[in-house]
């Protein structure tokens, strides 16, 4: 019998300098602090963990309820409730470095010092090897607007953080906006090191019986495969606008759905209401996808990143 060559398949990507084994990473605040999930998954298999969203100061979070099933889909209001940064590194931390697998913290405020006191303790904590910059929580000097969906109050707060860190700086943007593409220009300009979205898009149930809506916060947001195509959309244009790498969430419950984000243009994927339904996703996407390149007869992961051929003959920009 004839021997096949079997040629290494090369799963491994740079996210600004972050060498990570493969693209496949957790979505901030769907795989608490890693340690929740280690009896699942074994984190030295992981491109990288990304962790709950940190403040300066510990949060309790929204009052209840804090999640509602929509269809296809969940909606959730926490309201950000974390353990705060000392904390983490007192508590935390000490577990995530014994793996050989790049950490990423998540980490918001709201105001602009309070990212910066945030982005400050983080950076010189050992074993954090990037930031991943939550721009989706209201700014209190700012009549609690989103960061996220103000081009001006956007780029104040990326250039503070830019300022406070050398660390890889990962802007995760809000898809509450109407055009993704500029937001991810403001952020590269204000010296983001990459982008990855899309965060939860502001949703609503309401409880026909009370008349009320079924959140405790009235609004949250909507994760899960429901937000699948926007956030495929969303990859795609900012993959075009910006040169920076971009890491794109929203919906991935499978290796087919991580390869439409990478195929798109995402350098890298990040798993999260999946991790609810199925503790293990995050290892059965990383096979997939070597499965897949192996089928189609690609040796590198790189080789189909920002691969999709869109059609020359579309009329519209937007349907
Ligand atoms: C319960 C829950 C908590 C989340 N907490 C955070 C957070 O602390 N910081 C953050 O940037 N994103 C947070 N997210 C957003 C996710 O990281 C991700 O961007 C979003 O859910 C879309 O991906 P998915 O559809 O795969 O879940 C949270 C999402 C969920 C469902």
């Amino acid at each position: 019998m004839q021997k096949t060559e079997h040629r290494k398949i090369n799963l491994s990507v740079d996210i600004a300098g972050l060498k990570l084994k493969n693209p496949v990473m957790t979505a901030s605040g769907t795989f608490g602090y890693g340690e929740e999930y280690s009896e699942f998954v074994d984190l030295n298999r992981l491109g990288a963990i990304v962790v709950k969203g940190l403040s300066v100061e510990p949060k309790k979070g929204n009052p209840t309820p804090r999640v509602v099933e929509t269809p296809a889909g969940m909606l959730n209001a926490i309201g950000l409730q974390n353990i705060g940064v000392k904390a983490f590194i007192r508590d935390k931390l000490p577990f995530l470095s014994q793996f050989n697998t790049p950490l990423i913290v998540n980490f918001f405020g709201d105001s602009i010092d309070e990212y910066v006191k945030a982005a400050e303790e983080l950076s010189s904590a050992k074993g954090v090897h990037a930031l991943e910059m939550n721009i989706s929580c209201p700014n209190k000097q700012a009549g609690w607007i989103i960061f996220g969906t103000d081009p001006k109050i956007m780029e104040q707060v990326v250039t503070a953080a830019r300022k406070t860190t050398k660390l890889p700086l990962i802007v995760k943007l809000s898809p509450n906006v109407t055009d993704i593409g500029l937001m991810a220009k403001v952020a590269e300009n204000s010296g983001a090191d990459a982008i990855s979205l899309i965060n939860t898009l502001t949703g609503m149930v309401v409880d026909i019986k009370k008349r009320r809506p079924v959140l405790g916060n009235n609004t949250g947001g909507l994760s899960g495969p429901a937000v699948r195509p926007v956030a495929v959309r969303m990859v795609q244009e900012v993959y075009k606008a910006v040169s920076i790498p971009v890491i794109g969430m929203g919906g991935i419950m499978n290796a087919s759905d991580a390869l439409e984000f990478l195929i798109a243009g995402a350098r890298a994927v990040a798993i999260g209401t999946a991790n609810f339904v199925n503790p293990t996703a995050t290892i059965e996407i990383i096979e997939g996808i070597e499965m897949y390149l192996e089928e189609e007869g690609f040796y590198d992961i790189n080789d189909i990143i920002g691969s999709l051929i869109t059609n020359t003959n579309a009329l519209s920009k937007l349907t």
